[in-house]
């Protein structure tokens, strides 16, 4: 009778420290991806601050004509030169996610970062081009949110 009181004793202790060994897992786990990720986060609150007009849609074209699409294509159809070549091709641009599920901020964050395959453009590209280069890529969208 003792002994089975001790076993089960130990048994709950040992759920309960599993238990206790579980939390602080999943707790390093979230501190860990949110300093991963906190760069992303912020950038997704980011506004742009150049109006779409007429000219900054037309600066982002010829910046991306120069410095995108010989992956991303003309248009940002995907089908650059070398779009063929890429283990992934790009994605249609005029497709990408309007805000809020892809707010501005994150968008020029994966311009800024690069992802994958894409190289990253903070070092070649002002904040001012990336903006007039979302501008452009927003124009694109079928129906501009
Ligand atoms: C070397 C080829 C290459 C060049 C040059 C390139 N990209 Fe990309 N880009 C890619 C690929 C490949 C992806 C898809 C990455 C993925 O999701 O795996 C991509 C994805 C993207 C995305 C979508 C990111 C997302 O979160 O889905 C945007 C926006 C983008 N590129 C913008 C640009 C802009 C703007 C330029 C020029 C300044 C550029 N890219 C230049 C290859 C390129």
């Amino acid at each position: 009778m003792l002994a089975y009181a001790v076993i089960s004793a130990s048994r709950i202790m040992r759920k309960r420290t599993m238990f206790r060994w579980f939390l602080t897992v999943v707790a390093v786990l979230c501190v860990g991806s949110a300093i991963f990720y906190a760069d992303l986060l912020r950038s997704a609150f980011l506004r742009n601050p150049i109006p779409r007009s007429a000219d900054s849609i037309a600066r982002g074209r010829q910046l991306f004509q120069k410095n995108c699409a010989v992956c991303h294509g003309a248009e940002g159809r995907g089908d650059g030169m070398v779009a063929a070549a890429l283990p992934q091709r790009p994605d249609d641009l005029s497709k990408i996610a309007p805000p809020p599920i892809f707010p501005d901020g994150v968008v020029a964050y994966r311009i800024i970062n690069g992802v994958k395959m894409m190289p990253a453009f903070k070092s070649t590209l002002s904040e001012n081009e990336i903006w007039d280069l979302l501008n452009f890529i927003r124009s694109l969208a079928v129906k501009p949110p």
